[in-house]
């Protein structure tokens, strides 16, 4: 995800007609609903696209027609330059993630340094009110800068900071108006003001930035000897060097660091900010989460992953968090790679497919009370942990979440360390506002803490 260079803008809420419209094995190419429930289809300014309700339809596109859903949408926004050599890139991404990051043992020690880097810089605050944004931002966003550069930025960095600040008010931009007109009637372009001419300028002095330090990390690299996922890249340019056809190019290893620095960041780090605030509007869930820490691991010890299949409530907590608060309420939009049919009706190849991952979450069928935030849904009469299927925050199929199993270390593993050593409020206890702030992502409008130490 990263806006001026990947993803497309949310669209503005649709209005589905009645049931049946089109009448029998209707092609979809107009504002028709495909089913009033499961899905229906939008004309977004000239761009074709079908959204999918609720967990079965999202289940029958991305998971048994995994292939043809693949694809995502060439939206003018969209500076993404290697097109269907999506698969080679993302290939690549993984593994380095896997070799650098989660499966390294060692990598657990590095979240847990970081967590307690986190930690103390919480306790300057001694208890008094403060915006916990900058730092979590600060936290998360170095675990992936371990995976990509090899190394952290520290919380004092304020260029850094400055270039997550600008690219992930990108995420926000991309969903607003102007941005979507954009994507419908590229000559907007040209037009000097509105917010498409912010974005660009943010995602100008993104790349500017990130160009740099590239450059820097790259320096005294050793061919096929990789120390992060910037030489791995580059040793992968080396390698296909004289194929004509192949992808891999200094801008779009530019491109890749960013989307996965921002898809990363954004999301790992709202989760959080949502998980602190629950925790400060619910202290009784707050004390049962400290009451399961202090039993299994203890006051001083740091949390690790092998205390996590011990802690159910935790995981019922934080899985809780995750499908209440939705993230990523619609996904990345995908796009279909050839004529399909769908539950009766036929979708055009090149059709841009909308997930609304928020349904599946509210899916009357596969939740019960979905709008009551309730961690229990997540236990058994034991007090187990259960698995729902219909618990798809990463998304499914064969572009869902690349970042899954990192993402889980670090909330895990920065939620108990934090819940270990303070006890959250709100200052004067007064509840702020907890009405989303609208964007690619849902994140909490700003809001203050008080960390007090336990
Ligand atoms: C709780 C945290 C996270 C959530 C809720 C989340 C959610 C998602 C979702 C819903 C998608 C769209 C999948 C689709 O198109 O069907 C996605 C894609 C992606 N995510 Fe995450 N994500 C998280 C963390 C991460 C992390 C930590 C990274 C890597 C550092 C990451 C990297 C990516 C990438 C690169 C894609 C695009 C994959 C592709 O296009 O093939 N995500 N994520």
């Amino acid at each position: 995800m990263s806006p001026g260079m990947t993803t497309p803008p949310l669209p503005q809420q649709p209005v589905p007609v009645p049931d049946n419209a089109l009448g029998d094995n209707p092609v979809v190419t107009e504002c028709h609903t495909i089913s009033y429930c499961e899905g229906y289809h939008l004309d977004l300014g000239g761009i074709s696209a079908v959204v999918l309700n609720g967990y079965d339809a999202v289940k029958e596109c991305l998971v048994h027609q995994s292939d043809i859903f693949a694809d995502r949408p060439s939206l003018p926004l969209f500076k993404n330059k290697y097109g269907r050599g999506w698969t080679e890139h993302r290939k690549l991404a993984v593994n380095t993630f896997r070799i650098f990051g989660y499966g390294q043992r060692s990598f657990e020690h590095k979240i847990s340094e970081e967590s307690l880097f986190f930690l103390d810089a919480i306790d300057t605050y001694k208890g008094r009110p403060f915006d916990l944004k900058h730092l979590i931002t600060n936290a998360v966003s170095n675990i992936t800068n371990l995976i990509i550069f090899g190394e952290r930025f520290t919380y004092e960095d304020t260029e850094f900071q400055h270039m997550i600040e600008i690219f992930s008010e990108n995420v926000e931009l991309a969903a607003s108006a102007s941005v979507f007109l954009y994507n419908a009637f590229p000559w907007i372009g040209i037009l000097p003001f509105g917010k498409h001419q912010q974005l660009f300028k943010n995602a100008a002095e993104v790349y500017e930035f990130l160009h740099e330090l590239i450059e820097r990390v790259s320096e005294n690299r050793k061919p096929q000897s990789p120390r992060h996922f910037v030489d791995a890249y580059l040793d992968e340019m080396d390698c296909n060097g004289n194929d004509p056809e192949s992808t891999y190019s200094r801008e779009n290893l530019i491109f890749s660091v960013g989307e996965l620095i921002i898809a990363g960041t954004e999301t790992t780090t709202n989760v959080l900010r949502w998980a602190v605030l629950f925790m400060a509007l619910y202290p009784n869930i707050q004390g049962q989460v400290q009451k399961e820490i202090d039993l299994v691991i203890g006051p001083n010890k740091m949390p690790t992953l092998e205390e996590k299949s011990k802690m159910p409530y935790t995981e019922a907590v934080l899985h809780e968090v995750l499908r209440f608060c939705n993230i990523v309420p619609l996904g990345i939009f995908h796009a279909t790679s050839k004529d399909t049919v769908v539950r009766g009706y036929t979708i055009p190849g090149g059709t841009t497919v909308i997930t609304n991952l928020y349904s599946v979450h509210f899916d009357e069928k596969y939740w019960s009370n979905p709008e009551v935030f309730f961690p229990e849904r997540f236990l058994d009469s034991n007090g187990q942990f259960v698995k729902k299927d219909a618990f798809i925050p990463f998304s499914l199929g064969r572009r869902h979440c690349l970042g899954e199993q990192l993402a889980r270390m670090e909330m895990f593993l920065f939620f108990t360390s934090l819940l270990q050593r303070f006890h959250l409020h709100f200052p004067h206890g007064v509840v702020p506002e907890l009405k989303p702030k609208l964007g690619m992502t849902l994140q909490p409008q700003p809001y203050l803490i008080c960390a007090e130490r336990r």
